[in-house]
């Protein structure tokens, strides 16, 4: 418990020489001294492994002066953490009032207003943007008293459905500012698509572009955004920026965002917020094909973010820090925007696709940006590693300090090429694991045990307060190394999802009743003899196509709309460069005739406009069952070995309802082959 204090008076105080010794040994008088020092400005200061140890012994010792001192505060909290895993009760800093956009702009456009925000990478190369600190908080504050000044109010959901732009980044932190709730939706998701997000979240505006440029192509993102809206009744309000000169045509909710921008103020007041007011949701996939709105918070979000990019990348102060993740992903979210800013980094919007207008195009970017750390994901790696090195060798890459890889297992061909093509050998390169759920990294090589290694292709060691835990398939836990389960964790983190939006008995069910007790991943992993994870992958019905999460259900969904699609079953298969694609088997009426190709190119549609583009199914294969268990469950681990030809070990079938299903799909199978 911490004391009822005034931490924000203090926390400044602390920032002047002199009173900070006196002023952290008053803080923490009831806490033992020395050693252990209590505060964060001293405790930071130990070896990483003697740090990890007391923030798992002494979470609320570590968390809590991490986040007196790495945070500002309106009103300081007075309990770090109140949290229940069995009923999914997850609370940090506890009476607590923040206000997220002033701790990433704020208090660095006091201390060096001219410092580089942004630099807006746009999708044609050598025309990059660059936003300083001041800007940025003048363009949020004007479009927090735009949002303002249309009734937009704490608490209220805001869709933001826009390309990677500064006006995105902006857009993100007026809802911050003012307290409303944002809920990004990746600008390349189908109108159905964004607006089902817009109705379970029942916003009441969505901020958009006109267009949105990428690998030279233009998307029309407003008219997605018209036609979604034509089925949410939620909505008042559309915010339409000008990303290209193509005029819109406005419509009777339209509001032209840059031209209300420019007549409003910009100062704008922070609304001081609960610790565990949200901030954000954002929408991903689970074993059902409802897609869930994962609700982040406030203070534990932000302080988590900021130190996992602190310490996983080896973030220095004026560090250029390159995530090419689009914001609408967790990525974009936490990497691209809350960690970096809150840390007073340059952070760089990659507007543009990796082999645009050439392979060369990350790297000619880290030549010209001077980018220091360099976050990218396995399936980029493994497309622009099909290509001539001469692509990366022909730009001066000797800005780069860490590479780091997130998004699904790195294979080792990539993880090699990664490090020693691109980083010359001489860059640590990271695996990172984490999840939209779990907010930040969890998993990751760094922070190092001084002189320890990096083994190539694992994510090896716990970040702070991460306590991985290996299940068995009874439930049991599995101790000692060299061994593989149900990667579950432990303890709360500050930076774990704290509900599903409208829905926190499905939160409870889906994390933390699998293992009671414990936050359960969905990921298999390994341990091994040093004690180091390997995340061997996804164990329930969600698949990875080049990173993106897609759940089966939401595929199969979409397919099973076609009048002739009685059922379907959809698995995913390796792919070269795309990790997974899915692949769906069919069962058609009887009464369609004999080819089904206008219907395949039907279902092809239908996933596209329903989802997305890749989540339409690289091959269908037409069957006339599927295997089901007598409860009627599909039985999608038996497809899997159909087209990974592994029949000859099928495991358990003793739940089939009838066996020689399995033989007249391994026909219709190799047939097709
Ligand atoms: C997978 C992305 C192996 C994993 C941040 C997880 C990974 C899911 C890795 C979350 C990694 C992410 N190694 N697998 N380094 N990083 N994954 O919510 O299956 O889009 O559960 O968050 O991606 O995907 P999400």
């Amino acid at each position: 418990m911490f004391p009822k204090t005034n931490l924000y008076r203090k926390r400044k105080l602390y920032r002047t020489p002199g009173l900070c010794e006196q002023q952290l040994r008053c803080r923490f008088s009831s806490l033992p001294s020395p050693p252990p020092p209590g505060t964060w400005s001293q405790l930071h200061r130990l070896p990483h492994r003697d740090l990890y140890r007391l923030s798992v012994t002494d979470p609320d010792r570590f968390w809590g002066s991490a986040a007196v001192d790495r945070l500002r505060w309106m009103r300081p909290f007075h309990q770090v953490r109140d949290c229940d895993f069995s009923s999914g009760k997850i609370n940090w800093f506890v009476g607590g009032k923040i206000n997220v956009s002033v701790n990433c702009l704020d208090v660095h456009a006091e201390n060096h207003p001219d410092r580089v925000a942004l630099i807006w990478e746009r999708d044609e190369p050598g025309t990059e943007v660059k936003v300083t600190y001041r800007e940025l908080l003048e363009t949020t504050c004007r479009l927090a008293n735009t949002l303002k000044s249309h009734e937009i109010k704490k608490g209220d959901r805001v869709a933001i459905y826009m390309p990677v732009s500064p006006i995105a980044v902006a857009a993100m932190l007026a809802c911050a500012r003012i307290g409303a709730v944002h809920t990004m939706v990746f600008a390349g998701f189908s109108s159905e698509a964004l607006a089902a997000k817009i109705q379970d979240a029942q916003c009441k505006a969505v901020i958009t572009c006109n267009q949105g440029v990428r690998g030279g192509r233009l998307i029309h993102l407003k008219s997605t955004v018209d036609a979604a809206v034509r089925s949410c009744t939620s909505i008042q309000h559309i915010f339409v920026s000008q990303r290209t000169e193509q005029p819109v045509v406005m419509g009777e909710l339209d509001v032209p965002l840059d031209e209300m921008m420019s007549q409003h103020a910009s100062v704008c007041p922070p609304e001081p917020l609960d610790s565990e007011d949200s901030l954000f949701l954002l929408y991903t996939s689970g074993s059902t094909g409802k897609p869930k709105g994962i609700v982040h918070t406030q203070a534990g979000y932000l302080l988590y973010t900021s130190m996992t990019h602190q310490y996983v990348f080896d973030y220095r102060d004026g560090d250029v820090f390159g995530c090419v993740a689009d914001v609408g992903w967790i990525t974009g979210h936490s990497y691209v925007v809350y960690g970096p800013l809150c840390n007073g980094a340059t952070t760089v919007l990659f507007e543009s696709t990796p082999v645009y207008p050439d392979p060369g195009r990350y790297w000619e970017m880290v030549e010209r940006l001077r980018i220091n750390q360099f976050y990218s994901t396995p399936t980029a790696l493994r497309l622009l590693l099909k290509y001539d090195d001469c692509w990366v060798k022909k730009y001066d890459r000797s800005s780069l300090r860490t590479l780091g890889s997130v998004g699904e297992p790195i294979n080792h061909e990539a993880w090699h090429w990664f490090h020693s093509v691109v980083g010359e050998g001489r860059c640590p390169l990271v695996d990172t694991w984490w999840q939209t759920e779990t907010g930040g990294i969890c998993i990751a090589p760094h922070p190092l045990e001084e002189g320890a290694p990096i083994i190539p292709a694992m994510a090896m060691r716990p970040f702070f307060g991460i306590q991985p835990v290996l299940m068995g398939e009874k439930g049991e836990t599995l101790t000692g190394d060299s061994v593989s389960g149900a990667l579950c964790i432990s303890q709360p983190w500050p930076g774990m999802a704290r509900s599903i939006y409208g829905d926190h008995q499905r939160f409870i069910d889906a994390y933390f009743k699998v293992y009671h007790g414990y936050y359960f991943t969905g990921d298999g992993a390994h341990r091994s003899e040093d004690g180091y994870y390997q995340i061997t992958g996804r164990m329930d019905d969600v698949i990875n196509v080049s990173g993106h999460r897609l759940g089966t259900a939401e595929i199969e969904d979409a397919l099973d709309e076609h009048p002739a699609v009685p059922e379907t079953a959809v698995i995913g298969i390796p792919h070269d460069i795309k990790g997974e694609v899915p692949f769906a088997f069919v069962v058609l009426k009887e009464d369609v005739g004999d080819d089904p190709t206008a219907i395949l190119q039907h279902l092809r549609g239908l996933v596209a406009n329903k989802i997305t583009k890749y989540a339409v199914p690289e091959h269908f294969l037409v069957v006339k069952r599927l295997p089901k268990t007598r409860s009627g469950k599909i039985m999608r681990r038996i497809l899997r070995k159909v087209v990974l030809e592994t029949t000859n070990d099928l495991g358990d079938v003793s739940t089939l309802d009838d066996p020689s299903v399995v033989k007249e799909i391994v026909e219709t199978y190799d047939l097709k082959k």
